[in-house]
């Protein structure tokens, strides 16, 4: 196991005791949050919403939840969710959104996130949006595509869903999109590399393999004309595919740079300004804990951010 696997797995583990949450939610926004989540509430995120497309880049918006374990809590939280979309193409924006299955209550059965995802996916193409299914960890991963065909199944032709490079299983996994989206004439996939703690028996531990994984199932995609979400910041992995895609005289419609808030500013800022197609991961709400535990473990340095607003 190379050092970012380790320290991602140890800062995960760490995330999930009891008193390092209770710790977190305690100081809240004063140990860094703001810097990846937009406001505690659509009325805080609207501005930054705002500023974000009024600077030429695309929107993936999400409101922050997960791991929902009962079936009012899921309920609620597709109600917020569908509030959200209301408000956001009241706004005049583009409502794309992205959701955690199990915040929709996968984790309670497939049949209670099918109907609250697809009253989502509905509401969203009502209004031309996108719903995009994040992929979170191996325990949801094959309710997740179950419920992407059944989504699909329904004729919810503007839902698309994740994969993550750094599964051994993926290449299977995106045969099986490549298949469900034959028929389907605007068909994307967001490819990441994945934020989870998995195992050495499930999961590649070094770099180099998750970044080769990355490259070929981005290529297989490209290969097959699903329009490729690249969500990524490696730099040198991000600059191949685009020369590639360049090469290959594909436009918008092939490929997009997706991006989080408050990630690799100035690297968005270039490719937004070299007229690259561009998304940014824009989450908001309250419940931010997770969100934010992973994106402190993907880079040892984002750990300064906690220091400062405690000590500064
Ligand atoms: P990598 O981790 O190698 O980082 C490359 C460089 O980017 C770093 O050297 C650093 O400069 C910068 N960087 C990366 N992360 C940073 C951070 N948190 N703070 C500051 N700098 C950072 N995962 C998942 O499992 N399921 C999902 O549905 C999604 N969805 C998703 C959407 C979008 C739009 C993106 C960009 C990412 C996700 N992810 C995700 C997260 C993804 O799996 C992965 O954890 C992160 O993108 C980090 O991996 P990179 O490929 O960016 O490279």
């Amino acid at each position: 196991m190379d050092f970012p696997t380790l320290y991602r797995n140890i800062m995960l583990a760490t995330a999930d005791a009891g008193f390092v949450k209770g710790f977190f939610s305690r100081y809240g926004w004063r140990l860094g949050v703001g810097r990846f989540v937009a406001g505690a509430d659509l009325a805080k995120a609207l501005p930054v919403l705002e500023r974000i497309s009024a600077s030429g880049k695309g929107l993936i918006i999400d409101l922050l939840g997960e791991f929902v374990t009962d079936e009012a809590a899921a309920r609620a939280t597709a109600v917020r969710i569908r509030q959200s979309v209301t408000g956001v193409a009241a706004a005049g924006l583009d409502p794309y959104f992205s959701v955690k299955p199990s915040q929709l209550g996968l984790g309670v059965s497939l049949e209670l996130a099918h109907e609250l995802a697809h009253e989502v996916a509905n509401d969203l193409a009502g209004v031309g949006g996108r719903l995009c299914l994040d992929m979170e960890d191996v325990p949801h991963l094959e309710d997740t595509l179950d419920l992407y065909q059944l989504l699909h199944e329904d004729g919810c032709a503007n839902v698309s869903t994740v994969l993550q490079s750094y599964l051994k299983r993926t290449p299977g996994d995106l045969e099986r999109v490549i298949d469900l989206a034959a028929d389907l004439p605007k068909a994307e996939l967001r490819l990441v590399k994945g934020a989870y703690r998995e195992s050495a028996e499930v999961s590649w531990q070094e770099r180099k393999q998750i970044v080769d994984s990355y490259r070929e199932l981005a290529y297989r995609a490209l290969d097959v004309g699903l329009k490729l979400n690249i969500a990524t910041h490696d730099e040198a992995l991000l600059r191949e595919l685009l020369a590639f895609v360049r090469g290959a005289k594909l436009d918008a419609s092939h490929y997009e740079v997706q991006m989080l808030y408050g990630v690799r500013n100035g690297l968005q800022d270039e490719l937004a300004a070299a007229g690259q197609p561009l998304r940014v991961y824009v989450p908001f709400g309250d419940d931010w804990y997770g969100y934010y535990s992973r994106r402190l473990a993907e880079r040892p340095g984002n750990l300064a951010f906690v220091v400062r607003g405690l000590f500064g």
